[in-house]
Protein backbone atom coordinates (compact mmCIF):
# COMPACT_ATOMS: atom_id res chain seq x y z
CA UNK A 1 0.00 0.00 0.00
CA UNK A 2 1.18 3.90 -0.77
CA UNK A 3 1.71 5.82 2.06
CA UNK A 4 0.34 9.27 1.61
CA UNK A 5 3.30 11.59 0.55
CA UNK A 6 4.58 14.51 3.03
CA UNK A 7 4.33 17.67 0.15
CA UNK A 8 6.89 20.45 1.01
CA UNK A 9 5.54 23.39 2.41
CA UNK A 10 8.40 25.39 0.40
CA UNK A 11 9.97 24.32 -2.54
CA UNK A 12 13.79 26.11 -3.57
CA UNK A 13 15.05 26.07 -7.04
CA UNK A 14 18.40 26.78 -8.59
CA UNK A 15 18.12 26.41 -12.03
CA UNK A 16 21.32 26.11 -13.42
CA UNK A 17 22.68 24.47 -16.46
CA UNK A 18 21.32 27.08 -19.39
CA UNK A 19 24.34 28.10 -21.24
CA UNK A 20 25.70 24.39 -21.03
CA UNK A 21 22.69 23.41 -22.62
CA UNK A 22 22.61 26.31 -25.38
CA UNK A 23 26.58 25.46 -26.10
CA UNK A 24 25.93 21.85 -26.86
CA UNK A 25 23.86 22.74 -29.46
CA UNK A 26 25.31 25.99 -30.86
CA UNK A 27 23.15 28.45 -29.82
CA UNK A 28 24.04 31.71 -27.78
CA UNK A 29 23.72 31.68 -24.24
CA UNK A 30 20.65 33.66 -24.11
CA UNK A 31 18.88 31.34 -26.04
CA UNK A 32 19.51 28.72 -23.20
CA UNK A 33 17.92 31.20 -20.83
CA UNK A 34 14.85 31.50 -22.67
CA UNK A 35 14.27 28.07 -22.79
CA UNK A 36 14.89 28.12 -18.77
CA UNK A 37 12.06 30.93 -18.65
CA UNK A 38 9.90 28.34 -20.45
CA UNK A 39 10.37 25.63 -18.36
CA UNK A 40 10.30 27.71 -15.47
CA UNK A 41 6.96 28.82 -16.47
CA UNK A 42 5.87 25.13 -16.71
CA UNK A 43 7.32 23.76 -13.28
CA UNK A 44 5.80 26.92 -11.44
CA UNK A 45 1.80 25.52 -12.95
CA UNK A 46 3.06 22.33 -12.21
CA UNK A 47 3.92 23.00 -8.75
CA UNK A 48 1.04 24.65 -8.00
CA UNK A 49 -0.85 21.73 -9.84
CA UNK A 50 0.91 19.54 -7.19
CA UNK A 51 -0.23 22.15 -4.50
CA UNK A 52 3.18 23.29 -2.96
CA UNK A 53 2.20 26.64 -0.98
CA UNK A 54 5.07 28.29 -1.46
CA UNK A 55 7.93 28.55 -4.46
CA UNK A 56 11.69 30.18 -4.43
CA UNK A 57 13.47 30.30 -7.46
CA UNK A 58 16.48 31.20 -8.15
CA UNK A 59 16.65 33.54 -11.41
CA UNK A 60 19.84 36.00 -10.93
CA UNK A 61 22.35 35.64 -8.12
CA UNK A 62 24.10 38.70 -6.38
CA UNK A 63 27.27 37.20 -8.52
CA UNK A 64 25.81 37.15 -12.00
CA UNK A 65 26.12 40.79 -12.27
CA UNK A 66 29.79 39.84 -12.93
CA UNK A 67 28.57 38.52 -16.23
CA UNK A 68 28.78 39.97 -19.97
CA UNK A 69 26.60 42.90 -20.07
CA UNK A 70 24.65 41.37 -22.96
CA UNK A 71 23.97 38.04 -21.06
CA UNK A 72 22.77 40.27 -18.15
CA UNK A 73 20.86 42.20 -20.48
CA UNK A 74 18.96 39.15 -21.91
CA UNK A 75 18.17 38.02 -18.77
CA UNK A 76 16.36 41.26 -17.58
CA UNK A 77 14.61 41.43 -20.55
CA UNK A 78 13.30 37.97 -20.26
CA UNK A 79 12.27 38.39 -16.56
CA UNK A 80 10.55 42.00 -17.98
CA UNK A 81 8.61 40.07 -20.52
CA UNK A 82 7.36 37.24 -17.75
CA UNK A 83 6.85 40.31 -15.25
CA UNK A 84 4.55 42.28 -17.77
CA UNK A 85 1.82 39.97 -18.05
CA UNK A 86 -0.27 40.83 -14.78
CA UNK A 87 -3.07 39.31 -16.04
CA UNK A 88 -1.94 36.12 -16.21
CA UNK A 89 -1.06 36.17 -12.65
CA UNK A 90 -4.98 36.75 -11.65
CA UNK A 91 -6.57 33.83 -13.96
CA UNK A 92 -3.75 31.57 -12.44
CA UNK A 93 -3.95 32.51 -8.91
CA UNK A 94 -0.26 33.22 -8.24
CA UNK A 95 0.54 35.58 -5.72
CA UNK A 96 4.48 37.20 -6.46
CA UNK A 97 7.43 38.51 -4.46
CA UNK A 98 10.24 39.28 -6.33
CA UNK A 99 13.13 38.76 -3.47
CA UNK A 100 16.78 40.61 -3.32
CA UNK A 101 18.36 43.49 -3.93
CA UNK A 102 15.84 45.54 -5.67
CA UNK A 103 18.26 48.62 -5.76
CA UNK A 104 20.68 47.31 -8.78
CA UNK A 105 17.78 47.25 -11.10
CA UNK A 106 16.58 49.13 -14.29
CA UNK A 107 13.86 51.60 -12.90
CA UNK A 108 11.49 50.43 -14.60
CA UNK A 109 11.99 46.91 -13.46
CA UNK A 110 11.59 48.22 -10.22
CA UNK A 111 8.26 49.96 -10.73
CA UNK A 112 6.65 46.90 -12.56
CA UNK A 113 7.89 44.17 -9.68
CA UNK A 114 6.39 46.80 -7.32
CA UNK A 115 2.97 46.74 -9.65
CA UNK A 116 2.96 42.83 -9.59
CA UNK A 117 3.79 42.25 -6.28
CA UNK A 118 1.00 45.15 -5.14
CA UNK A 119 -1.71 43.20 -7.90
CA UNK A 120 -0.96 39.72 -7.02
CA UNK A 121 -1.15 39.83 -2.88
CA UNK A 122 -4.82 38.50 -2.70
CA UNK A 123 -4.49 35.79 -4.54
CA UNK A 124 -4.69 32.63 -2.79
CA UNK A 125 -2.78 29.81 -4.75
CA UNK A 126 0.93 29.57 -5.20
CA UNK A 127 3.05 32.23 -3.71
CA UNK A 128 6.36 32.30 -5.94
CA UNK A 129 9.62 34.20 -4.74
CA UNK A 130 11.64 35.32 -7.35
CA UNK A 131 15.10 35.22 -6.43
CA UNK A 132 16.55 38.48 -8.57
CA UNK A 133 19.89 40.38 -7.53
CA UNK A 134 19.78 37.68 -4.55
CA UNK A 135 22.51 36.55 -2.71
CA UNK A 136 21.78 34.97 0.74
CA UNK A 137 24.57 36.77 2.43
CA UNK A 138 23.16 40.20 1.31
CA UNK A 139 19.91 39.20 2.74
CA UNK A 140 21.40 38.73 6.07
CA UNK A 141 23.67 42.13 5.92
CA UNK A 142 19.95 43.53 5.23
CA UNK A 143 18.28 42.14 8.05
CA UNK A 144 21.12 42.87 10.38
CA UNK A 145 21.36 47.00 9.37
CA UNK A 146 17.57 46.86 10.10
CA UNK A 147 18.61 45.41 13.79
CA UNK A 148 20.60 47.72 14.09
CA UNK A 149 19.14 50.80 13.20
CA UNK A 150 16.02 49.54 15.72
CA UNK A 151 18.61 49.00 18.33
CA UNK A 152 20.44 52.62 17.63
CA UNK A 153 16.61 54.11 17.54
CA UNK A 154 16.25 52.42 21.02
CA UNK A 155 13.09 50.39 20.06
CA UNK A 156 14.92 46.91 20.59
CA UNK A 157 17.73 45.58 23.26
CA UNK A 158 20.46 43.40 22.21
CA UNK A 159 18.41 41.10 24.54
CA UNK A 160 15.66 41.37 22.03
CA UNK A 161 17.46 40.11 18.81
CA UNK A 162 16.28 36.28 18.32
CA UNK A 163 15.74 34.18 15.61
CA UNK A 164 11.92 35.64 15.29
CA UNK A 165 12.92 38.97 14.89
CA UNK A 166 16.04 38.08 12.30
CA UNK A 167 13.43 35.97 10.20
CA UNK A 168 10.59 38.96 10.32
CA UNK A 169 13.82 41.20 8.54
CA UNK A 170 14.34 38.64 5.76
CA UNK A 171 12.75 39.00 1.94
CA UNK A 172 10.85 35.82 3.06
CA UNK A 173 9.27 37.38 6.20
CA UNK A 174 6.13 35.13 7.40
CA UNK A 175 6.87 32.65 5.20
CA UNK A 176 7.72 29.43 6.23
CA UNK A 177 11.26 27.84 5.53
CA UNK A 178 12.30 25.90 2.73
CA UNK A 179 11.79 21.96 2.89
CA UNK A 180 13.11 21.26 -0.02
CA UNK A 181 16.35 22.43 -2.49
CA UNK A 182 16.73 21.31 -6.25
CA UNK A 183 19.81 22.13 -8.01
CA UNK A 184 19.62 21.31 -11.69
CA UNK A 185 23.05 21.43 -13.94
CA UNK A 186 24.89 18.82 -12.04
CA UNK A 187 26.46 20.76 -9.36
CA UNK A 188 26.27 19.84 -5.69
CA UNK A 189 26.32 23.33 -3.34
CA UNK A 190 24.21 26.01 -2.10
CA UNK A 191 25.92 28.80 -3.70
CA UNK A 192 24.55 31.33 -1.30
CA UNK A 193 20.85 30.62 -1.79
CA UNK A 194 18.41 30.80 0.95
CA UNK A 195 21.12 30.60 3.62
CA UNK A 196 18.59 31.34 6.53
CA UNK A 197 15.86 29.67 5.41
CA UNK A 198 17.40 26.69 4.19
CA UNK A 199 18.98 25.38 7.84
CA UNK A 200 17.04 22.44 7.62
CA UNK A 201 16.54 21.65 4.28
CA UNK A 202 16.83 18.43 2.35
CA UNK A 203 18.68 18.77 -1.11
CA UNK A 204 18.04 17.20 -4.27
CA UNK A 205 20.76 17.15 -6.80
CA UNK A 206 20.02 16.55 -10.73
CA UNK A 207 22.97 16.03 -13.41
CA UNK A 208 19.65 17.22 -15.79
CA UNK A 209 20.16 20.45 -17.39
CA UNK A 210 17.64 23.23 -16.37
CA UNK A 211 15.92 23.76 -19.88
CA UNK A 212 15.75 19.81 -19.99
CA UNK A 213 13.70 19.83 -16.53
CA UNK A 214 9.89 18.03 -16.85
CA UNK A 215 7.58 18.26 -14.66
CA UNK A 216 7.92 14.75 -13.90
CA UNK A 217 11.09 15.35 -12.78
CA UNK A 218 10.11 17.61 -10.23
CA UNK A 219 7.62 15.09 -8.95
CA UNK A 220 11.29 12.96 -8.78
CA UNK A 221 12.24 15.21 -6.15
CA UNK A 222 9.15 15.31 -4.75
CA UNK A 223 8.96 11.97 -4.38
CA UNK A 224 12.36 11.55 -3.37
CA UNK A 225 11.61 13.77 -0.35
CA UNK A 226 9.01 12.24 0.99
CA UNK A 227 10.70 8.93 1.27
CA UNK A 228 13.61 11.36 3.12
CA UNK A 229 11.08 12.35 5.63
CA UNK A 230 9.39 8.97 6.41
CA UNK A 231 12.76 7.69 7.36
CA UNK A 232 13.50 10.77 9.34
CA UNK A 233 10.43 10.04 11.28
CA UNK A 234 10.97 6.59 11.67
CA UNK A 235 8.10 5.43 9.57
CA UNK A 236 9.80 2.81 7.68
CA UNK A 237 10.23 -0.64 9.59
C1 LIG B 1 21.97 29.33 -14.51
O1 LIG B 1 22.45 28.72 -15.69
C2 LIG B 1 20.84 30.18 -14.83
C3 LIG B 1 20.82 31.53 -14.66
C4 LIG B 1 21.96 32.30 -14.12
C5 LIG B 1 19.64 32.33 -15.06
C6 LIG B 1 18.33 31.68 -14.76
C7 LIG B 1 17.34 32.35 -15.59
C8 LIG B 1 16.26 31.80 -16.13
C9 LIG B 1 15.85 30.40 -15.93
C10 LIG B 1 15.44 32.59 -17.08
C11 LIG B 1 14.82 33.81 -16.51
C12 LIG B 1 13.95 33.54 -15.38
C13 LIG B 1 12.68 33.90 -15.21
C14 LIG B 1 12.13 33.76 -13.83
C15 LIG B 1 11.81 34.41 -16.30
P1 LIG B 1 23.92 29.05 -16.19
O2 LIG B 1 23.83 30.19 -17.13
O3 LIG B 1 24.81 29.27 -15.00
O4 LIG B 1 24.27 27.74 -16.93
P2 LIG B 1 25.72 27.05 -17.04
O5 LIG B 1 26.08 26.60 -15.65
O6 LIG B 1 25.43 25.91 -17.94
O7 LIG B 1 26.62 28.08 -17.62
Amino acid sequence: MTQPQALPNHVGIIMDGNGRWATARGLSRNRGHQKGAEVFGQIVRHAQKRGIPYLTVYAFSTENWNRPPEEVGGIMNLLRSYLRDADKYRKENVAVSVIGDKSRLDVDLVEMIAKLEEGSRHNTGIHLNIGLSYGGRDELVHAARQIAAMAQAGSISPQEVDHSLVERCLYTAGQPDVDLIIRTGGEQRVSNFLLWQGAYAEFYFTPTLWPDFTPADFDAALEEYSRRERRMGGILP
